[in-house]
Parts: structure tokens; C-alpha cells; sequence
């Protein structure tokens, strides 16, 4: 181990929208695993997050409120801070990106930087809304996209067809804020010339640090491939952190630019006095835990920052993990796809781990995957039910039949047993391999093999049947099943806390789960983590009663249980999930997808009808005054027989009453039409329709989805005026 602390965080997400599976599954989950299993190994960690609480949309969610960007980032703070507690996501601090020892540390940052001449500025012009007085940036522009004609595309990208766009691609650009059109104005910016940085970040990263994910590596290979240009770091915005410079009145430091730096403030809060050790001492490792569209900033633009400040360590590893989608589709904020951790919590009290577990089991580490309800299902039901809580269920509930709970003597051993035992030790080995190189799916599995290993012991050895003859042997068997059940409480501590947690009630045993830092330095803060209330985490040493005290380094060994040591009452670890627990889930999920199909056929037919034909080739005014258009009024309408779109109707022209087939009975009946004052076109060609002559034609507005309505004088003329 070539460090002595390790300093892990996880990303700061934004306070804009609750925390979904697909947050877990990327950053908080690994994160909170790895950090469970470092303490359990006595290493000194402390694990930082909190949340996002600047950038554009959430002034955008605001304005829609009517309420205040602090209104917004109140309300989701803490429902993501809950959230994260709920599921037993043990950070040191939750704290937030807009509290005061962030606004003075960011500045701080800033001006070392600005000090120091790391920046550049630049002048631009940039799109300006004169009506709300402000910069509009990207994302609050929007128009019609060129490439794919969506009238809603944005400054940056188009949603619907997602190619990235400049704002001056946008075909007629709007305001969201105040519907006009923007116009241009000069602007001054900082910029971090990256590009400066380049040479040092190829080898830094493409060759010190090939270890790194295949994914994340790839990815900067390819950013810094293509080029690193200079990034502004300012913005014309009111809602930030204000650039502390003379001339930057109106402007803040951009959100990427000030939220990694809350990894710092947010430990400077946590620990005042001896928070320079986790950042400045080359003897902290640093790991970042993000999801796959976090990598260009933890990897190149936040370590360039640090690099460019001076003195502080610069990440070890940053763990990346691809997306996780839901049921075959993206998981989408805005669209309501997801599984929410409140509504998940709510849905299914007490089965956190059950998500924990699924989540793991089948993250997204090398390639987006897939959460499905069913697959859920069949995870808790098939394994952690099946494998773990049964082998456990019936090795205490045998104990206490036989034996009147106490771990029974070994007395009469087999080679089985102590083979079986055995096999634990290269689960551990593979466990710990994996989890030290973030492939924490794989260490999982590994972990889960010592329960299939009991099971499998179990089921092969039938104590049940046995005590019927040998009780001596009955006790060797069980002796053996306990001390894997002791084992798999050590194992599963990092990925279902809860469960381990409860078997260890049921071994009457304690953890020592090593140190946190959640009681802070001075006076905590509101922003301290503490378990959501009636969870006790066992995230440091247990103050157990018990003497048994289990650690990490335990793990594999072969009696963590003494014979007669007494045993807690058999409760069941997990329950069964039902087809009707699912199938509600699986509903839910449809009428979402419904909605959204209903919303946006809505929609399509509303843009049809808005789309305007262009405009026809031009016509002299002779052309024009050659055509007789005049008023007339309907006097009789029938239907022409056998067809779904002819009127038959008889007019009166003020110069004659004559007969008209006009295709609109699809949008008119003739009863409607009888009386209806009309234009016609009275000197069109006749026309034979369906053996009815037909002599003009009536002017009807078309929409663009087809629908037609005539024309009507806005108050009634006398028949044959002309129009012109
Ligand atoms: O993607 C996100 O949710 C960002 N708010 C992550 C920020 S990570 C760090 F830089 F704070
Ligand atoms: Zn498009």
C-alpha cells in the first residue's frame, strides 16, 4: 500500500431532480462499497458528496416554478440527501455547493488561478436577451434544428436527434426566458487554456495511469487525440459563485469549474483543521466515483485545475461506470423513465440491500446495461433468498433444534468440512482483487460464492437427516455451516449492510467496521451525515455487547465462532418479492410510457398542424385579377352517394344558382353547410365528379395537417361581391 488515507468521493449531483437507480448504479453505490470495504480493512477514508447546486437548469426550473434557484436546490438537497441515508450510502458529509465555506473556497481557487495568470480572457459575442437582460447561454436558446427540423432544439444539442449544435446553427433562435429573439453582444470571459496542459496530461494519464478503466482511458485518450482547446470558466449569469475579479460584475464562475472544488469545501467542512492532510499530503489517494458523462472533467479539466493551484494530489483513479437504462429505455429525468430511490423506498420498505444487491450484480461496468423488474426479481428471489437467506435460515434454525442454539462442538470433523472452508479463502482473494481494481460486479460474485458454497455444503450433508442417527456428526456439520454463516456476515458487510447487519444480530456478533470521520472536527454542521432515523449503520466500530468481534481480516478464517457460543432467534434475512410487486412496478412504468406515447402523438399533430407550406411561385396581378372569386351562400348540401368525402351543394351565386362538388363532407355535414355564407372560385373550368357537374370550386383554408375550413366574410355581404 503505497498511501496512508484515502480520500473517495462520489459526484455531486445536481439539485434538480431526485436521485434514480441510474445515479446508483454509476457512482454511489461503487463508491459506498468501496469506501465499506477500506474501513472494514482499517485503512483511513473519508468519503465526501453533496450536491450540484449551480449551472442554468436549475435557474431554468426555477423560472418555470416561479420560485428561487434556492427554493429548488432546498427542496432536492434534501430529498437527495435522504435518499442516499435510506440506502445506507454512508458518506462523511452531504454537504452543498451552495453553502458559504464552498462560495469562499471556490472564489479562493479562482483567484489563485487569476494570480497566478493561468487564465486567459477573450472577448466574444454572445447571444443576448434585451428583454430580461441577461446572457443567454446555450442551453437557453432555443429553435428549430437544421439538421432534423425539431422546432425545440437547443443552444447545444438537439434532443431529438441529438446532434450538438452551436447556437448560430439554430434556425429562428428564441429566448426561453423571454420568447425574443437574441441578439448579439460583446462579452468578456476567463478561459483555462488546457491546451497548455496537454503534454503533461498525455503523460500523466496515457502513460501513468493505464490502469484506469478501460473506458474512462479511452475517452481521454480521445479528448486529448482530438486537441484540448482553452474552456471558459465564467458565465453572464446572477445564480453561482461571483468571479472575484474587478470586471466581472454580472459574472460567475461556471459550474464546472466550481463544483469539484466543492469536493474540497465540502471537506474543509467536515474537517476544518486537518482537511490540507486529504488533499495536499502526497500520502492521500484520491479516487473520484462519476458516471460515464463525468469523465472529461474529472480527468482532464479538474485535474489541470488542481495541477495549475499547485500543491494538491491529484486523483489515483476515477472509476467510471456506463449507463444503466431501465426496461429497454434510457433513463430520462425529464421523461419520468426511471426508478426513483424515494418512490423505491416507499414501494419497498426495509429492501434496500435488494437494490444494492441488483444494482451491483448487474452494473453497467463496462457496457450500458439493463434494469429490469423481472430481473429484480429473480435476483432476490433465486439468489439472495434462495442461495444466502435460506443456507443461513437453516443452519441457525437446526442449531436451534438441536443444539438449543449454541454453536455446537466439532466433534466428529470430515475432510469435507474442512475443505469446504477452505474454499472460502480464494473467494476472498478474488473478492479483494476486484474490489481493489473497481470491479465490483465481479467481487460481488465472489462473495456470493461463499454462499452457494454453504448451500451447496448444506444441502449435500443434510444435517436434518444425519441427526436422526449421528448427533455427533449433526454438530460437526453445523459447526461448519456457522462459521460461513460468520464469514458471509464479514463478506456482505460492503454490498448489503442491512442483511449483514441482521445476520449479525442472529450470530450475536459485532463488527468492527473500522473508523469514520461523520462526527467531523469542532462543531458539526447541518450538512453532517448521520443514518436516516431507525437505521443504525454500522459504518464504524460497533459499540457491541458482544465479545465476538468480527473484522475484515477475518475473513476466510475457520472458527469465528467458538463452540457454545450462543446464537440470537432465527429472523429471515430476505423475503420473497412477488409477481404482484412487480407487475404493479411494471404497470406503473407502462401507463408512463403510454402517457408519453399520448403527449407526444399530441404533439406531432400539433407541429403538423403549425407547419406552413412554402410559399408558391410568384404570379403577376393579371394572373390574379384574371380570377373570378366571389361570395355565395349554401342553399342545399347532400351527401354524394357511395363517397366519404363529397358534398353535393346547390349555391346561390347572386348571379345564378348552380351546383358545387366539394370534398369536405370529412370535416362538414351538410346540415352544417346549409346556410353557411362562402367564397368560391365562380370561373374554374367545370368538372364532371362522380356524374354531377360541378361548376367552381369553394376556397377552403388548409392546415398543414390536412384539416380544411371555408372561408367566410367576417359579416354577411350580399352574395356575388367581389374579393380582391
Ligand atoms: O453530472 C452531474 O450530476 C454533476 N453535477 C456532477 C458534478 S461532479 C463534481 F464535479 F462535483
Ligand atoms: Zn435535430
Amino acid at each position: 500500500m503505497s498511501h496512508k488515507r484515502t480520500l473517495v468521493t462520489c459526484a455531486l449531483p445536481y439539485a434538480n431532480g431526485p436521485v434514480h437507480i441510474g445515479h446508483l448504479a454509476g457512482a454511489y453505490i461503487p463508491g459506498d462499497i468501496f469506501v465499506r470495504y477500506l474501513r472494514m480493512r482499517g485503512e483511513d477514508v473519508v468519503f465526501i458528496c453533496g450536491s450540484d447546486e449551480h449551472g442554468v437548469p436549475i435557474t431554468i426550473k426555477a423560472r418555470e416554478e416561479g420560485v428561487t434557484p434556492q427554493d429548488i436546490v432546498d427542496r432536492y438537497h434534501k430529498i437527495m440527501k435522504d435518499a442516499f441515508s435510506g440506502l445506507g450510502i454512508n458518506f462523511d458529509i452531504y454537504s452543498r455547493t451552495s453553502s458559504k465555506v464552498h462560495a469562499q473556497n471556490a472564489s479562493e481557487f479562482f483567484r489563485k488561478l487569476y494570480d497566478q495568470d493561468d487564465f486567459i480572457t477573450k472577448e466574444s459575442e454572445q447571444l443576448y436577451d434585451s428583454e430580461a437582460g441577461m446572457f443567454l447561454t446555450d442551453r437557453l436558446i432555443e429553435g428549430t434544428c437544421p439538421k432534423c427540423g425539431n422546432p425545440r432544439a437547443y443552444g447545444d444539442q438537439c434532443e431529438k436527434c441529438g446532434s450538438t449544435l452551436s447556437p448560430e446553427e439554430l434556425l429562428d433562435p428564441k429566448s426561453r426566458l423571454s420568447g425574443s429573439t437574441p441578439v448579439k453582444k460583446k462579452t468578456k470571459h476567463w478561459y483555462l487554456p488546457l491546451d497548455r496542459y496537454e503534454p503533461w496530461l498525455r503523460d500523466w494519464i496515457l502513460e501513468q495511469h493505464k490502469e484506469w478503466k478501460t473506458n474512462v482511458y479511452g475517452q481521454c485518450k480521445s479528448w486529448l487525440d482530438g486537441g484540448l482547446q482553452p474552456r471558459a470558466v465564467t458565465r453572464d449569469l446572477e445564480w453561482g459563485v461571483p468571479v472575484p475579479v474587478e470586471g466581472a460584475e454580472g459574472k460567475v464562475l461556471y459550474v464546472w469549474f466550481d463544483a469539484p472544488i466543492g469536493y474540497i469545501s465540502n471537506t474543509k467542512e467536515l474537517l476544518p483543521e486537518s482537511w490540507e492532510k486529504w488533499w495536499k499530503d502526497k500520502d492521500t489517494r484520491l479516487v473520484h466515483f462519476i458516471g460515464k458523462d463525468n469523465i472529461v472533467f474529472h480527468c482532464i479539466v479538474f485535474p489541470s485545475m488542481l495541477k495549475a493551484y499547485g500543491d494538491y494530489v491529484l486523483p489515483d483513479n476515477v472509476p467510471s461506470n456506463e449507463f444503466l437504462n431501465l426496461e429497454g429505455d434510457k433513463i430520462s429525468t425529464s421523461r419520468g423513465w426511471a426508478v426513483w430511490v424515494d418512490e423505491y423506498e416507499r414501494d419497498f420498505p426495509g429492501q434496500e440491500d435488494v437494490l444494492r444487491y441488483v444494482l451491483t450484480a448487474n452494473a453497467p461496468e463496462t457496457k450500458d446495461n439493463d434494469f429490469t423488474w423481472k430481473d429484480f426479481q429473480s435476483r432476490n428471489n433465486s439468489e439472495l433468498l434462495a442461495l444466502f437467506g435460506n443456507f443461513v435460515n437453516r443452519a441457525v434454525v437446526l442449531t436451534h433444534k438441536y443444539f438449543g442454539g449454541a454453536v455446537p462442538e466439532n466433534l466428529k470433523p470430515e475432510a469435507i468440512d474442512a475443505e469446504t472452508l477452505a474454499a472460502v479463502k480464494p473467494c476472498r482473494e478474488a473478492l479483494e482483487k476486484y474490489i481493489e481494481t473497481y470491479h465490483f460486479r465481479e467481487a460481488l460474485k465472489e462473495a456470493m460464492n461463499i454462499a452457494r458454497i454453504g448451500n451447496k455444503y448444506i444441502s449435500d450433508m443434510e444435517p436434518w437427516k444425519v441427526a436422526k442417527e449421528d448427533m455427533d456428526r449433526t454438530a460437526s456439520i453445523l459447526y461448519t455451516c456457522l462459521q460461513l454463516c460468520a464469514n458471509l456476515a464479514i463478506a456482505f458487510e460492503p454490498f448489503t449492510p442491512f442483511s449483514a447487519e441482521k445476520l449479525r444480530g442472529i450470530l450475536r456478533v459485532g463488527i468492527d467496521a473500522g473508523r469514520d470521520y461523520r462526527a467531523g472536527e469542532g462543531t458539526p454542521t447541518e450538512n453532517f451525515f448521520t443514518p436516516a432515523e431507525g437505521k443504525a449503520l454500522h459504518c464504524h466500530s460497533e459499540q457491541s455487547e458482544e465479545s465476538l468481534v468480527l473484522n475484515w481480516s477475518m475473513l476466510a478464517a475457520t472458527e469465528l465462532l467458538p463452540s457454545g457460543h450462543q446464537l440470537g432467534e432465527a429472523v429471515l434475512l430476505f423475503r420473497k418479492i412477488e409477481d404482484s410487486e412487480v407487475e404493479a412496478q411494471i404497470a406503473r412504468l407502462d401507463a408512463i410510457k403510454a402517457a408519453r406515447e399520448a403527449a407526444e402523438a399530441e404533439k406531432a399533430a400539433k407541429e403538423a398542424a403549425h407547419k406552413v407550406d412554402a410559399q408558391k411561385a410568384e404570379v403577376s396581378f393579371e394572373q390574379f385579377g384574371a380570377m373570378d372569386i366571389r361570395t355565395a351562400t349554401v342553399l342545399e348540401a347532400e351527401r354524394v352517394p357511395k363517397t366519404d368525402k363529397l358534398l353535393k351543394l346547390t349555391i346561390d351565386t347572386g348571379l345564378d344558382k348552380r351546383t358545387i362538388v366539394s370534398g369536405i363532407a370529412e370535416y362538414y355535414s351538410p346540415e352544417e353547410m346549409i346556410g353557411k355564407q362562402i367564397c368560391i372560385l365562380a370561373n374554374l373550368a367545370p368538372r364532371v365528379i362522380r356524374g354531377i357537374e360541378s361548376k367552381g370550386m369553394i376556397l377552403m383554408a388548409k392546415q398543414g395537417d390536412g384539416k380544411m375550413r371555408f372561408i367566410t366574410p367576417q359579416e354577411a355581404v350580399a352574395n356575388g361581391a367581389q374579393i380582391g
